[in-house]
């Protein structure tokens, strides 16, 4: 039950229309809305210094091209930046701790390369570009040619207006800040369509391609012909960093290896995302494949690890379906067929590493694997 008098209700105000619908006044005749508002115009416009200062207009001239001078700088230190800094150099930083050094450069260049262009050119439009305030009338869509040959014209005028012409410094320097930005964005578009070959990102060599440096009595590397002896590369635990023995590989095991001596590599990082491998050992009349059987030993056969959708490390080994199933996006490899795709995005199989033992029973891989490791690339041949 509700009271019409409760005085607690509030009382929607009594509003009349006019023709369109619109509110125009209260019925009592209170706060009557004005049927039209006056059109307040423009504020008076006020002049900047420069506007009738000859001098202050230079000043300004002057800060603008100053502001495009500092974005050159910047792009030619981000390009000496990107040459000359490693990859690997860090340099501490307070707050943020050690970070990566060509990263800080190449960030604190390209900013203060487009905060150069973007305030000179802020800079120019407040100082020196014709501050007039102008209105336009809203015409048809299409413009008649007298508004046409008119709309040309204000953009000649904006050019003048712009004093483009009249100032040659700006001119050239806003070219040179724009086509010298042009630069890093070439630059990191070349930089990402690598690795190169001989890289140590190429993904068609890895580790396993070299060998290691055979020892003398005298514990220094032999020499022949002038050139180090070697001797291939021995499966080590990862990350014990020990030599594998075949019998120390037992029916059903796994082990996560990588290549002997990968530590003494200048980076050893980047080679291991490379030469990562799994070692399964599975009952060899179970592996459908001769190839496959051949570039094992007795059921015990080695696969990079690498998968070859996106790269994430295949780790997760399936004992009774012999599968190796990747985690990041499931793709799954079949060990008994060559690590052929059974399911997933990958599009080929796991490359195979050919083991075989030495004289003191360890084991070691004769040579690297015959296709690239890892995603696939469109120069992979
Ligand atoms: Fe392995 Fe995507 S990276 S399935």
């Amino acid at each position: 039950m509700t009271d019409d008098n409760d005085a607690s209700i509030p009382k929607e105000p009594a509003v009349s229309h006019d023709e369109s619908g619109r509110a125009v006044a209260t019925r009592d005749g209170e706060h009557a809305l004005p049927e039209r508002f006056e059109n307040p115009g423009l504020p008076p416009h006020v002049h900047r210094q420069g506007d009738h200062d000859e001098a202050a207009a230079k000043r300004s001239e002057r800060q603008v091209a100053a502001l495009f001078t500092i974005s050159m700088l910047a792009t030619v230190l981000f390009v000496v930046a990107y040459a000359m800094i490693g990859k690997d150099d860090d340099v501490t930083l307070p707050i943020l701790g050690k970070v990566h050094a060509l990263n800080v450069a190449l960030g604190v260049t390209l900013a203060f390369s487009l905060l150069g262009i973007g305030l000179g050119a802020i800079h120019w439009a407040k100082t020196l570009m014709s501050d007039e305030e102008v209105v336009e009338e809203r015409h048809t869509l299409r413009s008649d040619d007298e508004a046409r040959a008119g709309a040309i014209k204000v953009l000649t005028d904006g050019a003048e207006s712009a004093q483009i012409n009249r100032r040659p410094l700006i001119k050239y320097t806003l070219g040179g800040a724009l086509g010298l930005f042009a630069i890093p964005l070439g630059l990191q578009l070349v930089g990402g369509l690598g690795p190169f070959k001989g890289d140590v990102n190429d993904l068609r060599t890895t580790l396993w391609d070299t060998g290691v440096p055979v020892l003398g009595a005298n514990g220094k590397p032999e020499m022949k012909n002038g050139k180090v002896v070697t001797r291939p590369r021995r499966l080590m635990r990862d990350p014990e960093g020990t030599a594998i023995r075949l019998s120390d590989v037992t029916l059903g095991s796994v082990f996560h290896v990588l290549p002997e001596g990968i530590n003494n590599t200048p980076e050893p990082s980047n080679e291991k995302v490379k030469a990562a491998v799994i070692l399964i050992s599975l009952q060899e009349n179970k592996i459908k494949s001769a190839r496959e059987r051949d570039w094992g030993l007795d059921g015990v056969v080695a696969f990079s690890k690498i998968c070859t959708h996106v790269g994430c490390s295949v780790g997760l080994y399936e004992q009774t379906t012999h599968h190796l199933l990747c985690p990041c996006h499931q793709s799954t490899f079949d060990v008994t067929e060559d690590c052929k795709v059974i399911f997933g995005p990958a599009k080929r199989p796991l490359p195979q590493l050919k083991i075989e033992v030495d004289d003191d029973g360890y084991l070691y891989a004769p040579h690297g694997f015959e296709q690239p490791v890892g995603p696939s690339f469109w120069e992979r041949g």
